[in-house]
C-alpha cells in the first residue's frame, strides 16, 4: 500500500502536533508545508519537507489527496472551501467555523461536492473515549442519569499577553469548552438544552476566566461542566488524560458518568457497582476497565488517511461538527440573556450517504 500524500496548511501550535502525528501514523506522507511564517518556514525545513507561502503554491505544486487545516479560526472555512473545490479531502481544525452558517456552508459544500471533511475533535480517536462511548451505548451502566465534567487549569499569565486572548474572541468557552461538549455529545448522546453563567472575577478581562454549564441531554439525562483556567487544579482532561506532551500528568480524574447499575470515572475507566445487594447502606466495588492506550493524534491521521483512501468515512463530519459549535455558541449566547438555550435541529444534513463504516463502525454522528 503506498502512502497517502497529504499537506499541512498552518503550522504552528497544533501544525507541529499533526507533523509528528503523521510521522508515527502508518501510510502517510506530508508533501507540503503551507505557512507564511518565517517559524514554519524553519519547521519545514527540520522535516525536511517542502515549504509554500499559502496553499494555493502547495496545491498548485505538489500532488495531494488531502490537507490538513491548522490556521487560525477565521480562514478555516476560506481555505477549507479552496481545497473542496480542488476535490481533496480535509482535515479541518476545531472549530470547524466561527458560526453555524458558516460551518453549515462548508459542510454542504463538501457534501455536494462528494469530497470527505473530517474536523479534529482528536479526542473521540482517543480509545479512552471510544470505551466509554462504548460501555454507555452497551447499557453497562444502566440508565446513564448524569455526567460531571471538570475542565478546571491554571494558565500561566504569559498566555495572555497577546490581545486577543483576553477578548470576547477568545476565552476558555471557545477554546477549551468545545472538547467537552464534543465528548458529551459523543459519549452521552445529543444536548436537547444549555443553560451557563460566565465570571470573568479573577482576571477582570473582556472575555470569561470560568463558567458553569448545566445540559440536558436526549433521554432525559442530565450533566454538568465545570470550567476554569484560573483554577490551581489538575482536573481537567488534558493534565489527566496524558494526550498531550506539553501538559504533565496527574492520577487524578475529570469526567464522572453515573448510571443507575455501575458509574466510571475518567480517563482512569475506574467503574463503580454494587457486587451484592444494592443501596447506599452498602459498600460499592471499583475495577478499572482495561483499554490499550493510544495517541489521539496519530489515531486520527491514520483515520485521515484511510478517510481519503475511501476505506472509511469521517468519524466526525461537517454537519456533526457543527452541532458541537452550535451547543459551544449556545453557552455563552445563555450566560448573557440569562435564559435556558434550547437547541434547534437546523444542523443536520440534507442528504448524506453514509454507507461506509467509519473507524468504530457506527454509522455517523453522535446519536
Ligand atoms: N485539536 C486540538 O487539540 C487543538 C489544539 C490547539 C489548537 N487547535 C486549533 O488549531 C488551529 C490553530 O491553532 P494553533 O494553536 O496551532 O495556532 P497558532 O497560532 O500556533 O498557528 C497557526 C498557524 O497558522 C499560520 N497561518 C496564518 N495564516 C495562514 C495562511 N493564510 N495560510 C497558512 N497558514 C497560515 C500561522 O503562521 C501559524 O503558524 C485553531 O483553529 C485552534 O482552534 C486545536
Amino acid at each position: 500500500m503506498s502512502a497517502v500524500r497529504i499537506g499541512l496548511i498552518g503550522a504552528g501550535a497544533i501544525g507541529r502536533a499533526h507533523l509528528v502525528g503523521a510521522a508515527a501514523a502508518p501510510g502517510v506522507d506530508i508533501v507540503g508545508i503551507a505557512d507564511p511564517s518565517p517559524a514554519a518556514h524553519d519547521l519545514a525545513h527540520e522535516f525536511s519537507i517542502p515549504w509554500f507561502p499559502d496553499h494555493q503554491a502547495l496545491l498548485d505544486r505538489q500532488d495531494i489527496g488531502g490537507a490538513i487545516v491548522a490556521t487560525p479560526n477565521a480562514l478555516h472555512v476560506p481555505i477549507a472551501m479552496d481545497l473542496i473545490a480542488r476535490g481533496k479531502a480535509v482535515l479541518i481544525e476545531k472549530p470547524i467555523a466561527d458560526s453555524i452558517e458558516e460551518g453549515l456552508t462548508l459542510a454542504r459544500a463538501a457534501d455536494d461536492a462528494n469530497v470527505p471533511l473530517l474536523v479534529g475533535h482528536h479526542r473521540r480517536h482517543n480509545p479512552i473515549v471510544r470505551q466509554a462511548r462504548r460501555l454507555v451505548k452497551e447499557g453497562k451502566l444502566g440508565r446513564l442519569v448524569s455526567a460531571s465534567v471538570l475542565a478546571t487549569f491554571l494558565k500561566h499569565d504569559a498566555y495572555f499577553n497577546e490581545a486577543w486572548r483576553r477578548s470576547k474572541a477568545a476565552g476558555p468557552v471557545l477554546i477549551n469548552l468545545i472538547h467537552e461538549i464534543d465528548v458529551l455529545r459523543f459519549v452521552c448522546g445529543e444536548i436537547e438544552s444549555i443553560q451557563a453563567l460566565t465570571s470573568n472575577a479573577v482576571r477582570g478581562f473582556d472575555v470569561e476566566d470560568t463558567a458553569v454549564v448545566l445540559l440536558r441531554l436526549k433521554g432525559g439525562t442530565l450533566a454538568t461542566i465545570t470550567l476554569s483556567d484560573t483554577a490551581a487544579a489538575p482536573w481537567s482532561w488534558d493534565l489527566t488524560s496524558a494526550e498531550n506532551p506539553a501538559f504533565p500528568t496527574s492520577s487524578a480524574e475529570s469526567h464522572f458518568l453515573c448510571g443507575t447499575d455501575a458509574s466510571i470515572a475518567l480517563p482512569t475507566l475506574r467503574m463503580w457497582r454494587y457486587p451484592g445487594e444494592r443501596g447506599w447502606h452498602h459498600a460499592m466495588e471499583s475495577e478499572t476497565v482495561p483499554v490499550a492506550r493510544a495517541n489521539p493524534y496519530i489515531e486520527q491521521m491514520r483515520h485521515f488517511a484511510a478517510v481519503i483512501r475511501g476505506d472509511e468515512t469521517p468519524l466526525i463530519d461537517g454537519f456533526d461538527a457543527t452541532k458541537t459549535l452550535q451547543a459551544t455558541l449556545a453557552v455563552r449566547e445563555s450566560a448573557e440573556s440569562g435564559v435556558c438555550v434550547t437547541l434547534t435541529d437546523r444542523v443536520s444534513p440534507q442528504s448524506s450517504d453514509r454507507s461506509t463504516p467509519n473507524a468504530l463502525g457506527f454509522s455517523g454522528g453522535s446519536s
